[in-house]
């Protein structure tokens, strides 16, 4: 389960470096060697920063939308423990898990962090991986640009953030017990709450939205998605529709830690076919997956994916940041079958936002297409309106802090025992605060 790839890591670190020294001029392109738009010189691409009619969603009230259709339903198992959670018994009880339980591999993806007097700090294992850290840092940098040019005031609060791209939190087996020694859960309760003592920030999970509907669970994991703000894409772009071409269009990276049979390189067979050719222009740029044998293509750069009418959404890892760049480009929207979501997902809708296909069907659903020009542009200026109001940065930092705010309203103590915690806090400090309670009176199970 260890899948962490060098040239994914490079990447990542030129990212972080080049994000650092832009993080003030946040533009329209992701900035990597692979997607760098410099010199895009096409006088019918369009790249705009306002949309008129509407707004960024810069406060609490414009954000509750996205707030009610995702964070809301992150926090519902929290909620339904139907009691506080206390930082001196779950949070301590997690970062014990953490450091005894979890597998090294699986700690060294996390932080541990402190928002205190509005600045955010935080620790890391020595040996945590430097692309979670790295993610980490850019977090604490946007947080900070915010807090300095928007007014931006967060809670006090402490929470582990998962860099990964993947959550951590499944949820209790029926049949488990519960390792961790948080024993005031009874096992009826346990078979349906979460395994994570108290809750862990994540960017991706597995979402199943009709079972959340009928009062389930929603995912098989507890994690509570946090924006991913290491991938800003601030602007708009436009292109002439007519002059749009008219295929499936997609340029994408295959890493080690994906599928050798990925949705990527289904699609990829797909496109490479006499019939797939006549819709798709599909292609991989970089391919370091020892077992996936392609012939690579240059990458594209975000901008000119407006020259095509249907861009096509393929997982990563899992959820695909690039959704997000995809929205904000006014192309017609097609989603790979999956149920992987980043936070905002739970606000999109098959039919309204995006159209559905998986490999089995992708020429057929592109060919259905044909003519349906008026409900392809409604579904666009949705998604460049929702793009535009929802996911700049300003807005996933608000995100953030609404997220913090409402999991810190979960802790009956938190306040009081963030006045506790020393400014050169680690986990060895938690750790002690946790023996020094259970050796006195106040008891951590
Ligand atoms: C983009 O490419 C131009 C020209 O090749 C180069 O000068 C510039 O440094 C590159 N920018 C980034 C962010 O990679
Ligand atoms: C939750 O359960 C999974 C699978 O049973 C396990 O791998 C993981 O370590 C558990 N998490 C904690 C915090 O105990
Ligand atoms: C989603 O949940 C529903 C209701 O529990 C279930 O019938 C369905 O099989 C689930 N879907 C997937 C893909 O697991
Ligand atoms: C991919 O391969 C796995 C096993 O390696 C299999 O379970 C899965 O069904 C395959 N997925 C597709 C879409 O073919
Ligand atoms: C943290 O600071 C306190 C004093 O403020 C000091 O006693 C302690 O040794 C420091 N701990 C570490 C791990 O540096």
């Amino acid at each position: 389960m260890i899948d962490i790839d060098i040239w994914r890591l490079r990447t990542t670190v030129l990212l972080a470096v080049l994000l650092l020294a832009t993080a003030r001029q946040v533009t329209a392109i992701l900035h990597t060697d692979l997607f760098n738009a410099s010199n895009i010189n096409d006088p019918d691409l369009h790249i705009r920063t306002q949309l008129p009619g509407v707004q960024r969603a810069t406060t609490e009230a414009e954000l509750e939308p996205l707030l009610t259709d995702n964070l809301e339903p992150d926090l519902r198992p929290w909620r339904q423990l139907g009691r506080p959670l206390r930082c001196r018994r779950e949070l301590l009880s997690l970062l014990h898990q953490i450091h005894t339980v979890w597998p090294a591999y699986r700690r060294n993806f996390v932080a541990l962090v402190l928002i205190r007097n509005n600045r955010m700090s935080w620790w890391a294992y020595p040996e945590a991986r430097g692309w979670c850290t790295r993610r980490v840092k850019t977090i604490a940098e946007q947080f900070h640009s915010f807090i300095a040019s928007a007014g931006m005031r967060f809670p006090d609060v402490i929470y582990v953030m998962n860099g990964y791209d993947k959550p951590l939190c499944e949820r209790q087996q029926a049949t488990h017990g519960s390792p961790t020694g948080a024993t005031s859960i009874s096992a009826a309760a346990a078979a349906n709450s979460p395994n994570c003592s108290a809750p862990v920030f994540s960017f991706d999970k597995r979402w199943n939205a009709s079972a959340y509907a009928a009062g389930l669970a929603g995912s098989a994991h507890d994690d509570i998605l946090h924006p991913v703000m290491n991938h800003p894409f601030e602007q708009l772009i436009d292109y002439p529709w007519e002059k749009k071409i008219e295929k499936g269009f997609m340029r994408v990276g295959v890493y080690g830690a994906m599928a050798a049979n990925c949705s990527r390189v289904l699609l990829q067979r797909v496109g490479g076919s006499r019939e797939g050719r006549q819709v798709l222009d599909v292609g991989i740029y970089q391919n370091r997956h020892w077992k996936v044998k392609v012939k690579t293509v240059p990458p594209v750069p975000m901008e000119l994916h407006a020259r095509w009418k249907y861009l096509l959404n393929t997982d990563g890892q899992s959820a695909s940041w690039r959704l997000a760049k995809l929205l904000a480009i006014n192309s017609a929207l097609l989603k790979y079958r999956s149920d992987a979501i980043e936070y905002y997902y739970r606000s999109l809708k098959e039919g309204e936002n995006y159209i559905s296909f998986d490999h089995t069907d992708a020429i057929q659903v592109i060919r259905g297409l044909a003519g349906r020009d008026a409900e392809l542009q409604a579904m666009v200026a949705r998604n460049q309106a929702f793009a535009f109001r929802y996911l700049s940065q300003h807005s996933r930092t608000l995100y953030a802090k609404v997220a913090f705010e409402r999991y810190k309203a979960l802790f009956s103590d938190m306040d009081d025992f963030i006045k506790q915690v020393p400014e050169n806090f680690s986990m060895a400090w938690f750790l002690q605060e946790r023996e020094r309670l259970i050796a006195g009176s106040t008891g951590v199970q």
